[in-house]
Formats: C-alpha cells, structure tokens, sequence
C-alpha cells in the first residue's frame, strides 16, 4: 500500500515515525508522494496536553471522512501514546478507525495493517516488549539522525502522563547505540541525536556496559562513556542529547561535553517553573538553587553553551508571585530558546486531582508575556552574531522557502542561508551572518568544509 504518517509530539514520535517507515518499506509498501495519494494513512499521536490529544483526533476523523468514504479499501489508524492512554476507547472517539498499536509494539504495525486489510479492527497495546526489539530502521542520506538511548520515564512528575504511556526507563546497551550510530553515519549522517525523556538517566535502571568499553579518558558513567565512544566514529561531526536534568549535569558529564570534540555546545535543560514551592508540587527532583548551580557549572565549562527549556505555565494552585519568579529565572538564565506550555490536566496523574484553578485568561496572560519576554531575549542574544561567522550543518532545503537552505550552529541555531552549487546536505560550512530574528539567522556561505571548531 502507498503510506503516509502523520506525526504530532516529541522528538521521539518523529523516532517512531522514521523506524515506522522504513519497517513499511520492508513489508513492501511504499511511502506515499502526498497524503492525498495514500491509501494507508498512519497518525503517531501524543498525549502530553488535551490539545495534542484533541489535534489527533480531529485528524483521525477527518481522514475518515475524506479517505474512507468512497469504500475503496483505504486503511486509517493510530499509533503511538494516545493509543496507550485510550485503548479501545480510541475506536469510540474514532468511529472507523482501523487500527490503533501502542508504544510498545510499533515493531507490530505491518502485522496490523495486513489485519485490517483483512477486514479486523486490531488494537494492540500493552505490553514491554519493545525495548529489546527496539526498531532501527532510518532514512538514509540525511544529514542529522535521531538515536534511542532511554525509552520510558521512571521520574513521575506530578503533571506528566508520559510515564504512563510510554513505561518504565529501559536503557539500551551501549554497543546497541554505537552500532546503529556508525550505520546512520555510514549512510550519510553527520549529527546524531541521542534521545530520551530523562537522557541523563541512561543506564541507571539497566547495565549498559557489561562488557566495555574501557574509557581512555577515564569517564565511569553510563552516558559520558557512550560519548566518549560515539566520539571516535569516524564521519561523525555533531553529538547532541534531550532531554537533560539538572542532577545529571555532573562534573563528568560537564567535562565530557567540554572535551569531546563532536559534542555540541548546547543544551535542552527543562525548568519547568522558577518557584520552588511549584518544583516541590510537580515532583521535578531539584530546587531552583540546584539548577542554578547547573547552570553555573556548564557556563564555566563551557562559556558559549546556548540552553534551552520548557515552562510550564498555569500550574495548579500558581500565584502571581510564583509566575513572576519564574519569569526571573528565564531573565536571569538567559535562555536561547523556551518552549512555553500551559498547563493540561492529565487524567490519572497526580496533578489531576488538584484543583485546575488557573483561569484560563490567565494561562494564556502568563503563557503571551513569557513568548513576549522570550521574543526580546532571542532576538538580542541572536543579534549578537550579525557580523560573525558561524558553523553550519547544511539540512537542505529551508522547509519555508525552498530557494534558501538552512542549517543548524553547533548551538542549535537555525540558520537560513543562500545554497551555493558544490555544496549538498551534511557539508559544513561557514555562514557569515547579516541579520537576525529571535529564532533564525540569515546569512551568506563564506566558505564550504569547516574545520572543527573545537
Ligand atoms: N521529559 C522531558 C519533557 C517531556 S514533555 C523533561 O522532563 O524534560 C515536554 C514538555 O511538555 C514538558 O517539559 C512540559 O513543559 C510539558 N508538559 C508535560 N506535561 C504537561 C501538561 N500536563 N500540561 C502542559 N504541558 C505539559
Ligand atoms: Fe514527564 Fe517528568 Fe518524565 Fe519528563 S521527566 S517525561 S516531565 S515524568
Ligand atoms: Fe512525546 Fe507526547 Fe508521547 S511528548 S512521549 S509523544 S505523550
């Protein structure tokens, strides 16, 4: 069949929908030019937030409705977490849903499809299987790839419904990693991104390393080592890794980060609310005088790191003052970038049960004066590089306009930029920038091929 997946969600549902993908191809089905070709027409959905949950379903019923209405055999179904939140309520919400598999048995989907082709409605959910099986097809030829390292969260923050959809930390043993990340490389990647929800964590509930490697540099824990190995193969340019955790900032993983030459100068480190009472009530294991404390010792290390984060706005029981403490943070951080979400109760979680007594006005009041605040901030630290030159991995094509290509900075900066003939997908190359807005810069090639900047 000709397929077509929809993703919402995290980094890892993207994961998902790539090792999905190539899965397909291998049963013989083929990747769809446009979703209006496809007559298997998969969404890999998230729960985090009503919304997404909301988004899904909308998209679920509209593919119905336009694809399956002329009975000519189209097949529509769900993946993913909000299939593990709902189950079989999923096909009530979704009348002529085909099929719906859940996060532990994507490895299942060809079998799904062969079944509803079949004529069943097949759920399949459950289970922890996934892990050991974990799927490691990727598109060839692109310049970045995403790499599973830690499936499931084990840390139950009191608002998150992940833990719930997505099962008990399981890390994958080291030379499971590194074998996939020199067959990503080999096939053309030059970044490799490692992903987790608590990425830090890795290889604290499971043994990694049974067997090595020996670490020249002398790391002892399970992530530093697994940097230090990814850092040897041959081809690759950039090491990245989301999400992190202030109390996984150690002095090795700092002094790792600041050594190894691939690893990035960037990092994607939650906050959550700057208000201590607030981190206490969601359960997010530090203070904000420990994440200060973080934050102190990656800018000593490495005094160009950009960081990023989340915040989550509207919480239960949140004050203005609280708000407002969180706003200083931010301010006093410095973030490149944050991700501002307003809070959604999740049924089952703890948080759930609390009152949801922010009035929705004034999440949304919060939610606009931290993009407002966040909107000045990146646009000044941004401007700060006009006239500068920076590194650049050429994606391609800017998905915007396609007359420009763009790229990332070793600090996950986008960068738009005027193609030049020679230059392809995964080159290196030095943009020299002439303007810049809070989330992108713009500029000129100066040169092809970069030295490494560090
Ligand atoms: N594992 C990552 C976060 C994954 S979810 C971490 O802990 O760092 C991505 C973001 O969604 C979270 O950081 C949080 O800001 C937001 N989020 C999670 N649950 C939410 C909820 N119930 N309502 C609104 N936003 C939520
Ligand atoms: Fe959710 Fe907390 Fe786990 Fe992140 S660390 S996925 S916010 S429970
Ligand atoms: Fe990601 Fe959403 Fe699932 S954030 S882990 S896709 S609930």
């Amino acid at each position: 069949m000709k397929f077509w997946i929809h993703t919402y969600g995290c980094q890892m549902n993207e994961r998902d929908s790539e090792a999905v993908g190539v899965l397909l191809r291998r049963h013989g089905h083929t990747e769809a030019a446009r979703e209006a070709e496809a007559d298997l027409l998969i969404v890999n959905t998230c729960s985090v937030r009503e919304k997404a949950e909301d988004k899904a379903i909308g998209k679920l019923g509209m593919l119905v409705a336009t694809h399956k209405a002329d009975g000519a055999g189209t097949i529509v179904g769900a993946m993913g977490c909000m299939v593990e939140r709902l189950q079989a309520a999923l096909f009530a919400r979704v009348p002529g849903l085909d099929f719906a598999v859940g996060t532990h048995r994507f490895s299942r989907v060809p079998d799904a499809v062969a079944g509803a082709r079949a004529g069943a409605r097949i759920l399949d959910v459950g289970g922890e299987e996934a892990c050991p099986g974990a799927l490691t097809g990727h598109v060839a030829g692109r310049p970045s790839a995403f790499v599973n390292i830690l499936f499931g969260c084990d840390r139950r923050c009191t608002y998150c419904i992940v833990p719930r959809v997505r099962g008990r930390e399981w890390s994958r043993p080291g030379r499971d990693v590194t074998e996939e990340a020199c067959e990503v490389v080999a096939a053309g990647a030059r970044e490799i991104v490692l992903l987790g929800q608590s990425v830090m964590s890795y290889g604290s509930r499971n043994e990694v390393w049974a067997d090595g490697p020996v670490s020249p540099r002398g790391f002892r824990e399970p992530l530093t080592r697994l940097l230090e190995a990814l850092s040897t193969i041959e081809g690759i340019e950039r090491i990245r890794f989301a999400s992190g955790h202030p109390s996984g900032c150690t002095p090795e993983l700092i002094r790792a980060m600041a050594e190894l030459g691939p690893v990035c100068e960037h990092l994607h480190l939650p906050v959550q609310s700057g208000s201590d009472r607030i981190l206490k009530r969601m359960r997010r294991g530090y203070t904000t005088a420990v994440y200060r404390a973080a934050v102190a010792r990656l800018r000593k290390a490495l005094p160009g790191i950009a960081l990023t984060t989340d915040v989550l706005v509207g919480f239960p029981s949140e004050t203005v003052e609280e708000f407002d403490r969180t706003r200083g943070l931010l301010d006093e951080v410095g973030f490149d970038n944050a991700f501002i979400f307003k809070y959604s109760p999740r049924p089952g979680t703890p948080a759930a049960q609390w009152a949801d007594d922010v009035p929705p006005a004034e999440k949304r009041r919060r939610n606009r004066v931290l993009l407002e605040d966040q909107e000045r901030r990146g646009l000044r630290i941004n401007k700060d590089h006009v006239g500068r030159g920076v590194e650049v991995l050429a994606e391609g094509a800017s998905p915007r306009n396609p007359a420009r290509w763009s790229g990332r900075t070793r600090t996950n900066k986008i960068v738009v930029f005027e193609p030049r003939p020679g230059v392809t997908a995964g080159d290196l190359v030095r943009v020299r920038v002439e303007r810049a807005r809070a989330q992108t810069l713009y500029g000129q090639i100066e040169t092809a091929g970069e030295p490494r900047s560090k």
